[in-house]
Order: C-alpha cells, then structure tokens, then sequence
C-alpha cells in the first residue's frame, strides 16, 4: 500500500486527479470506476479544468461507477447519475455512452446486478478505481455485515449510511432511499488499481481501523488490505 499524506483537501484532490489522469494518458480507453459522495468532487473539478485546458481526453474513457439509490429515477436531483453529470460527465469530453451506473429504478434488480456485473466483465474490468470511505466503513454501499459480498447487489442501507447522506436529502434521514444497489466486492478487489481518498479526522479513524486493522466484512474497506497496488490518500 502507497499512503499520501496531502496538507489540505485540495492538495488531496490534486494529486488524487494527477493519478486517475495519468491513468487515462496512459490508456485513453481505460475503464475507470468512479465514486459519488463529497469526498472526490475536488479531484473531480481538477479533471474538468485538465481536461478544458486540452491537457487530457476522456474521448475513448468508459467509466463504471459503484453504486445507486434504489427507487430514485436517474433524473432525481440526488440520483448519483445525477450527481456524476453534475460533477463530472456534462462538464467534460466523456461520450455518455460510455458512462455507466446500475439502474436503481430497474423493475428487476436482481437482474440489474447480474447485468452490471457482466458489462463490467466485458470491459475487462476495471483499470483504476477511485474510493471514498463511509463512517462505518463501507465502500460503494458495501455495508458492514456478516459476510463479504462478491456480486453487485441490492442492500438495505444502514441507519449510519441514511444518517451521514441525510444532508443530501434536506437532512432527513427518512427521505434517503433505503436500498442501493453496489457494485460488490469482486469488481472493486478485481480492479488493477485502487486509489481511495479520505478527506478529515473522522475519516482516518475508520481508515485506521480499516488497513490497520483485522479483515473483516463488519469494516468492508479492510478488505483492501489484500490488494497490492493500493494507493491512499488522506488530509494531515
Ligand atoms: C456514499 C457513497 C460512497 C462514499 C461515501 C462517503 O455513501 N456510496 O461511495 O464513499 O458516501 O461519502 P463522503 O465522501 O461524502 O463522505
């Protein structure tokens, strides 16, 4: 495991986006796997100021993201769709045929899952997968349980998760969905490489337990432990 330790968030965001560009320099049709939440938006806006100096293209860039609410159309304001074009998609030379989410509103989500997964097969995987980390340790929406889960799959959101994403949902908890579907395990331990981003003191703490820690689903991001091209990027 690589540890950065950055001064500020946007030092963080720098040198987070440094990488996923030198990624897609490196390979212009790569397959990145993008996170949603407050945490990577900075590195986001760096990659849309790269890429409208002309300094990098995403032309040929296929991107898979981890996760999305259940029951939300992809036109809700807070669907994560919504949330990437916002952040990154509308803003950038991407083609939106190559941007793909799970489909939280599909009539059959177990379908969905097994659908997710074999595009993800299709690319080839995915080359470089950005990370933040929840409160309680979750990845893409990969919650605390008794078990890993490999596949991409439906999950009731924990009482935290709700809690922590409540300020996107005019601070209800209620009024955040109560299934995701996630990306699992497999696709994001199967990435070539991991970049994970953790912005604040809370989130060390986690991050501490987390790769310092025993391997245990009841902290999913522990099993990043067992990936050996890792990078993590943290705020002093
Ligand atoms: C959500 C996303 C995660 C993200 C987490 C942390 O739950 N599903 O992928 O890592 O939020 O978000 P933030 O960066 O806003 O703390």
């Amino acid at each position: 495991m690589k540890l950065l330790r950055a001064k500020d968030y946007n030092d963080m965001s720098r040198e987070a986006a440094k990488l996923i560009a030198a990624q897609v320099i490196l390979k212009e049709n790569c397959v990145l796997g993008l996170a949603t939440g407050s945490t990577p938006v900075g590195a986001y806006k760096q990659l849309i100021e790269w890429q409208k100096k002309g300094e990098l293209t995403f032309a040929k860039t296929v991107t898979v993201n981890l996760d999305e609410y259940c029951g939300l159309p992809a036109t809700h304001a807070q669907s994560y769709r919504s949330f990437m074009r916002e952040n990154l998609f509308d803003r950038i030379d991407i083609r939106p045929e190559n941007t793909h989410l799970p489909n939280g509103a599909a009539a059959d989500p177990e379908a969905e899952c097994a659908a997710y997964d074999a595009r993800i097969e299709a690319f080839g995987g995915i080359d470089l997968q950005l990370l933040g980390i929840g409160h309680n340790g979750h990845i893409g929406f990969n919650e605390p349980d008794e078990h890993f889960t490999m596949p991409t799959h439906r999950v009731r959101l924990s009482a935290d998760t709700r809690q922590a994403n409540a300020r996107f949902f005019e601070g209800d908890p209620s009024g955040v969905p109560e299934f995701a579907i996630t990306m699992g395990m497999r696709h994001i331990l199967q990435a070539k490489k991991i970049l994970l981003v953790a912005n604040g003191a809370q989130k060390l703490a986690v991050l501490d337990r987390a790769l310092g820690g025993p391997v245990t689903p009841h902290l999913p991001a522990s099993l990043l432990q067992l990936h050996n091209d890792l990078t993590v990027i943290v705020t002093e």
